[in-house]
Order: C-alpha cells, then sequence, then structure tokens
C-alpha cells in the first residue's frame, strides 16, 4: 500500500462559488492511523506518538479580505461550530493579525463537511487552513515554518496540518515528521453519531495510565515500510478504551462498524483520535464501497475517501495563488 508519493495528480481546486477577491481553500480531515499515549508531561498534556494521515474528506473555506480596520469574522453551516472568536479559525486569523502587524480584516465562511467533534482534526484543519491562505493573502510569505509558532499555541493537531501526508507526531502530536513511505489507499470513514470530549477521553487515559515501555508499534510499523504483510495489525489506539468507557453507547456502534469494515476486508479498522469517528482503510476502491453501502443501510453515516500524500497536500496548497 505504501508507494512513491507523486504517482497521482493532487486534488483539482474546489469550485464551489465564491466573492471577487476572496479565496476558496480545502480543508483536509485527518485520521490518527495509531496513537500511542505514552505519559504526562509536566504541562498536563499527554506524550504521544501517533501516525497522522491526511484523507481527502474536507470542509471548504473562503476567505474574504476585509480591508484595514474591517475584523475578523466567521460564520459556519453547521449548528454545532461557533460563529464568534471562540472558533479555533477565527483565533488563527486574529493570532496571525496580531503577530505580523496586520490591520486587514477577513471574514471567514466554513462550509462544513468533515463530522464535528469527530476526531478527523477539523476545527484544527480549519485553523491551519486559515493560517496558509492568510499568508497567501496577505502575502506574509511565512510557509509552513514560520506559522509553526503560531499553530502549536491554537491546539495541538494544528502543527500536523501546516504538513500533512503520511507523518509521525511526537511530543504532543505538535512534533511533525512527514515520514518517506507515504500511505496511499481507499477508506471508509464512519460518523458514529456520537460527540465525545477530547479532554474526557485524556482524564480517563490518566486514571488507568500503566507504563507504556514496550509500546513501539507505531516505530515498528515504520520500519517496515509501513508496507509489509499485516504490518497494520501492529497498530492500535491508545485512547479507544477511554473512548468507550467515556461513551458507553460507543461500545456496541463500534463492534457493529468494525464487523462491517473486516468483514469487507478493511487492513486497519480503527477509531480516529478520541473519536466517535471509525474508519477502515482499504487496498481498493470496491471493497471500501461495499462497506460503504452496509454500514449506510446499518444506519450509519459513512464517507468513502482516499488518502493524500504530503506532496499532493502541498501540491494542492500550491495551486492557491493570490495576485
Ligand atoms: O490541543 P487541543 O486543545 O486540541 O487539545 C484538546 C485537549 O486534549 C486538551 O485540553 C488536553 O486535555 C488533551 N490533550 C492532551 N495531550 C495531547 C493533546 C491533547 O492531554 N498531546
Amino acid at each position: 500500500m505504501a508507494r512513491p508519493a507523486t504517482r497521482r495528480p493532487a486534488p483539482r481546486r474546489a469550485r464551489t462559488a465564491r466573492p471577487a477577491g476572496a479565496l476558496l481553500v480545502r480543508s483536509y480531515a485527518k485520521v490518527n492511523l495509531g496513537l500511542e499515549v505514552l505519559g504526562v508531561r509536566e504541562d498536563g498534556y499527554h506524550e504521544l506518538r501517533t501516525l497522522f494521515q491526511t484523507i481527502d474528506l474536507h470542509d471548504d473555506l473562503v476567505l474574504q479580505p476585509l480591508g484595514p480596520g474591517g475584523g475578523v469574522t466567521v460564520s459556519c453551516d453547521h449548528p454545532q461550530v461557533p460563529s464568534d472568536a471562540t472558533n479555533l479559525a477565527a483565533r488563527a486569523a486574529s493570532d496571525l493579525q496580531r503577530y505580523a502587524g496586520r490591520a486587514d480584516g477577513v471574514a471567514i465562511e466554513i462550509r462544513k463537511r468533515i463530522p464535528v467533534g469527530g476526531g478527523l482534526g477539523g476545527g484544527s484543519s480549519n485553523a491551519a487552513a486559515v493560517l496558509l491562505a492568510l499568508d497567501r493573502l496577505w502575502k506574509l510569505g511565512l510557509g509552513p515554518a514560520g506559522l509553526h509558532r503560531l499553530a502549536v499555541r491554537l491546539g495541538a493537531d494544528v502543527p500536523y496540518f501546516l504538513v500533512g501526508g503520511t507523518a509521525l507526531g511526537i511530543a504532543r502530536g505538535d512534533e511533525v515528521y512527514a515520514l518517506l513511505e507515504q500511505i496511499e489507499a481507499r477508506l471508509v470513514v464512519v460518523d458514529a453519531g456520537i460527540h465525545v470530549s477530547t479532554k474526557a477521553v485524556f482524564a480517563r487515559v490518566d486514571a488507568g495510565l500503566t507504563h507504556r515501555e514496550k509500546s513501539n508499534s507505531i516505530f515498528n510499523f515504520v520500519s517496515r515500510g509501513a508496507e509489509g504483510e499485516g504490518a497494520y495489525r501492529l497498530l492500535s489506539n491508545d485512547l479507544e478504551p477511554a473512548a468507550l468507557e467515556e461513551a458507553p453507547d460507543l461500545r456496541e456502534k463500534a463492534a457493529r462498524i468494525r464487523g462491517v469494515l473486516v468483514r469487507c476486508g478493511a487492513r486497519l479498522a480503527a477509531l480516529s483520535g478520541s473519536g466517535a469517528s471509525y474508519f477502515g482503510l482499504f487496498d481498493a476502491a470496491r471493497p471500501a464501497v461495499r462497506a460503504q453501502r452496509s454500514l449506510e443501510a446499518a444506519g450509519f453515516r459513512a464517507h468513502v475517501a482516499r488518502t493524500l500524500t504530503v506532496d499532493q497536500y502541498r501540491a494542492a496548497w500550491d495551486r492557491y495563488q493570490v495576485r
């Protein structure tokens, strides 16, 4: 499943309508192919080792420049996403405004497709997309490296979305390294329809944390070139037991979702992040579509997606040129 990174062309630019002078960008979701919790840090966060993967399921963001003194506004078509200064995308814009000493305002419109609160990184991705897009709109020339410090302050998953593709996340998950071996696969992402609080899941992990010195599954997976037969079986998500404790209704749903994914031939069937979205990883489109149909028939919302490599992610961003 791991191949050289550039075989498939980057996804085409979104065709949704946008006002004149505005920038329309895609904000992609991620899954965690594996996630190990190694301990509690002095700052209260957890030391993680995780394998991130971008998928082509995305929100659309429209950024309309408002000119000097225009402020930062945000709107979203999803009722659970705040439309005020607490929205992570609005905070990203305000932080960059301050950092770059810009008076220019921006109106951000978010068209949601990534399930909210599902462990797919939607909010973090929106924030990183705003940083990358405003860097272009305001011609700051900071790039992912120059935006990294701002991203770290916004949230532990935000720095990953400056990089994308198949990447290793360590420390709080905010120290990110793109892997040489990029994974290319189909996925089925399943919205279990349950919201789980990330904070609460981590708190439950603390209650039961045991020493995990032997936890080298992600390194073992990576050192096998992300390829070898059965290597995906090495991966697991340490947050899953805590998420299932936190949301007891999820347990029965998770068993059904996993059952369908595995029966349809998923190489890996796992919880993403702190949940509650599950995903299956497939070698080909046909079994993925079969799994998606079975899950929809069982009453779940399921999306077929494909992975984006780090090169494809970068190429997608390189297309957004501002004249
Ligand atoms: O950084 P972010 O706000 O996205 O994290 C949400 C919550 O997840 C944090 O408040 C923290 O409780 C938990 N977390 C953690 N360790 C990490 C990442 C997140 O404890 N490495």
